[in-house]
């Protein structure tokens, strides 16, 4: 059994990313659970809340669930070209006191869907460098970009694509095997 701590990068209701984390979850294969993790209540970081009332709840509860998960699955949104601010800012906050230790040599996968011609891409890319500076251990043996999303994703926002539903299996299965012994 192996444990993956899953974070969508919107707050919004209707987010593909949020219906592509809750997809993930359903078609894990057995002995894989996505654990979905919520950046929704965190704040906008500033380092004199931080040292004024240290790590927020929010902040505090991803950072235990990272040290307890076997892995990271990050499900990015693309904004301009990058990483939506909302999704940065939480990554920073948990990188923060301790939360920093649980980064190292972590095992992290990146996927991703936009309403455009190329499923995040850019997102993703731009995700490297920050998960080469938190030392994690980037995986690189599969890719799930979901262009078009609105042709894949119901107004529930349930991924209703029988083939990338299929693909997501086969990527976490991949991901999970290149880390368990
Ligand atoms: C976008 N969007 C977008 N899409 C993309 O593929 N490349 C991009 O560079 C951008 N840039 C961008 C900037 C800003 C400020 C916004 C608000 C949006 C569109 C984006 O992919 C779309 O809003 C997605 O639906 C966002 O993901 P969620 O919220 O559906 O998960």
């Amino acid at each position: 059994m192996t444990t993956i701590l899953g974070l969508a990068g919107s707050l919004r209701r209707a987010s593909y990313n949020r219906g592509l984390l809750r997809a993930a979850a359903e078609v894990a294969p057995a002995g894989i659970t996505i654990e979905l993790g919520s950046i929704d209540d965190v704040p906008l970081y500033n380092g004199d809340l931080e040292d004024a009332e240290g790590l927020p709840a929010s902040v505090q509860r991803l950072q235990g669930q990272l040290r307890d998960a076997d892995a990271l699955l990050l499900v990015t949104p693309e904004y301009n070209g990058g990483i939506p601010g909302v999704f940065k800012n939480a990554i920073d906050w948990m990188s923060r006191g301790e939360g920093l230790a649980h980064f190292r040599e972590k095992p992290v996968a990146v996927i991703g869907a936009s309403p455009g011609g190329f499923g995040t891409i850019l997102s993703q890319n731009h995700w490297n460098q920050v998960l080469r500076r938190l030392n994690t251990q980037p995986w690189f043996g599969g890719q799930v970009m979901v262009s078009r999303a609105g042709t894949h994703f119901d107004a529930e926002r349930n991924l209703v694509s029988e083939d990338l539903r299929v693909q997501l299996a086969t990527f976490l299965d991949g991901f999970a095997a290149s880390y368990r012994k």
